[in-house]
């Protein structure tokens, strides 16, 4: 099933959401609600709208089939997507990195990032080792430091700064710095 590109419903409640992970035949969804946030929000990312907006539609899939982007889905629209990646490397591969967390402006301040956030949590707390997640212990993420909402919603879920990076992006002529985020775990019942 293809994704159609923009919710038509205003009001939207949390309720009317579904959680799923994107595949490759998501990827046109998926390159229209990434390029929008990138777009809307270029100092929040690290990756910028001219080079994605180039990628081919089968680099999206790969992404999509290789990776792990979840996303909130209520009628057959995506309300936000959050990614994450897990290195396989033997060393680094308790560590995954959360990335591209965004949310539809018709859709902000309703709970979609908490949800979002706290099923990636939730997956890489549980997923057992020989599934598709590696063995994790610990999640970081990068904030630009003057995010609040952002920042905020992370340290509401247990994540908590530990590093600075001083002039981490240069967006134009300005520069950023980015905060290092980071929720250490215990895995669960695996
Ligand atoms: C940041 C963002 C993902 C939040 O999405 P959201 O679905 O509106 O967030 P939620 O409704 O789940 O909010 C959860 C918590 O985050 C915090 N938060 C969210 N938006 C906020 C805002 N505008 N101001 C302050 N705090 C905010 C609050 O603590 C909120 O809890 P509360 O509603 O109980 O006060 C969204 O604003 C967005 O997509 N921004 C642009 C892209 C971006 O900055 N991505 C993050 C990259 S690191």
């Amino acid at each position: 099933m293809r994704l159609p590109i923009h919710s038509s419903t205003e009001n939207q409640t949390l309720q009317a959401l579904n959680l799923r992970r994107l595949r490759a035949q998501d990827a046109s969804a998926f390159k229209d609600i990434r390029l929008e946030g990138l777009r809307l929000h270029p100092v929040a990312f690290g990756a910028s709208f001219a080079e994605e907006q180039s990628q081919a539609l089968e680099r999206f899939a790969d992404r999509l089939e290789n990776g792990h982007v979840m996303a909130a889905v209520a009628d057959d629209a995506i309300a936000g997507v959050v990614g994450l990646a897990c290195s396989r490397a033997e060393k680094t591969r308790h560590i995954g990195l959360i990335w591209g967390l965004y949310v539809r402006p018709s859709w902000r301040r309703s709970g979609v990032a908490r949800r979002l956030l706290e099923t990636v949590i939730s997956d890489a707390m549980h997923m057992h080792p020989q599934d598709w997640l590696p063995d994790l212990r610990s999640l970081r993420i990068c904030v630009e430091a003057n995010n609040r909402a952002a920042i905020e919603l992370y340290e509401a879920l247990g994540f908590s700064a530990w590093a600075v990076e001083k002039q981490a992006l240069r967006v134009g002529d300005h520069f950023h710095d980015e905060i290092h985020m980071r929720l250490d775990f215990v895995p669960q019942n695996r």
